[in-house]
């Protein structure tokens, strides 16, 4: 029998349902291209023209902002699959805070980008035809400041709050041997 989403029985892990599993691995394959994107491409300066690699950032930074939102509004309207009962509540807790911090900095650090990009004029189209509307006034102080914290600051301690969260899930795969990884597995049930 193949196990179902909020499922409480011991033998049968519960697993997050297929839409929050969906979204939870594409999220991690954009957060990662953005991340070697934005190491490689080109410097940006005045007069940078947002092609190539800058424009590939802006495309699937967009892309990515639209399916946070999304991700967002589905988590808010659907429960989490119980934790294992075995689970002592510091971890928990500690989930939890770092699920939020995860959230929030997916939200804030694509943010500051498209307050970058407004600033520069740059047009930012989700999924290549959904413009995204430009946050802050063109040459707005405001939009090159944040677009320095987004690239100096947020997107390292996203990284850094990413490298806890994947610790953390190896963590109870290898070591505790709990079902915390098989309830966010892509292949898991339906
Ligand atoms: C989680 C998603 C994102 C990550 C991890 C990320 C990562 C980065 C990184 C590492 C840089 C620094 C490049 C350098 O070394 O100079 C950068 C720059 C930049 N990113 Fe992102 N980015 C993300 C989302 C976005 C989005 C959604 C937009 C716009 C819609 C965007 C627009 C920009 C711009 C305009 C810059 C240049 C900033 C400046 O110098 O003013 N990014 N990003
Ligand atoms: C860009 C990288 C990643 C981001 C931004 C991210 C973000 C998140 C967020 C926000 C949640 C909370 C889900 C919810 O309750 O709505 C979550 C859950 C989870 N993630 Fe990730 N994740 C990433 C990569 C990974 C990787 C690489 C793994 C596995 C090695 C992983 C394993 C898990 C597991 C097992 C859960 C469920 C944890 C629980 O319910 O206690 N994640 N992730």
């Amino acid at each position: 029998m193949r196990p179902t989403p909020h499922k409480t029985a011991d033998a049968l892990p519960a697993v997050y349902d297929p839409v929050a599993r969906a979204a939870h691995w594409l999220t991690f394959v954009l957060v990662a291209a953005e991340f070697v994107v934005g190491w490689t491409m080109p410097d940006i300066g005045w007069g940078t023209e947002p092609t190539g690699l800058i424009g590939l950032h802006l495309l699937l930074g967009g892309s990515l902002l639209v399916i946070i939102v999304f991700r967002l509004c589905w988590r808010l309207t659907h429960r989490a699959p119980p934790q294992p009962a075995s689970l002592p509540a510091w971890q928990r807790w500690s989930a939890g805070a770092t699920h939020v911090a995860l959230y929030a900095l997916l939200l804030i650090v694509p943010l500051t980008g498209l307050a970058s990009a407004a600033a520069r004029e740059w047009p930012v189209r989700a999924f290549g035809f959904i413009t995204l509307p430009a946050i802050v006034a063109p040459h707005a102080k405001i939009g090159f400041k944040l677009g320095d914290l987004h690239s100096d600051i947020l997107s390292w301690v996203l990284l850094g709050a990413i490298g806890l969260h994947v610790l953390a899930a190896l963590y109870h795969r290898l070591i505790n041997r709990d079902t915390v990884l098989r309830r966010m597995l892509p292949s898991v049930g339906p």
